[in-house]
């Protein structure tokens, strides 16, 4: 079952010691990825604890979010929870 976040949860999570991004309505912890991210850690450190949808589509091929994005996966926002 799939846990359910509030962006005021999210927003916590804003550092290197814990990040969390969302994307098109998923939460993704992407911690334990930080160093071996193709695009380098400070850009996502600069966007944990946000809702970085735009800039994903932006970066990145289609086929990221369906075939690796998944594996950071913690669950999805609550319905309505502000940006
Ligand atoms: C779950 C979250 C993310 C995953 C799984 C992910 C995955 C990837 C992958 C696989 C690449 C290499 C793509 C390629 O070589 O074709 C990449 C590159 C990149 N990513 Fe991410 N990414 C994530 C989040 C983000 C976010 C939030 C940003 C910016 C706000 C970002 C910015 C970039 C940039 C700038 C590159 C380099 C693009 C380039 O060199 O052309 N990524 N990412």
């Amino acid at each position: 079952m799939s846990k359910t976040f509030s962006m005021d949860e999210v927003k916590e999570h804003n550092s290197q010691d814990s990040a969390w991004i969302v994307i098109k309505g998923d939460v993704y912890d992407v911690t334990p990825w930080l160093d071996d991210h193709p695009g380098g850690s400070k850009i996502l450190i600069k966007n944990a604890g946000k809702d970085a949808t735009d800039k994903f589509m932006n970066f990145h091929p289609d086929n990221v979010l369906k075939d690796i994005a998944p594996k950071y996966k913690i669950g999805t926002l609550a319905e309505g929870s502000k940006l």
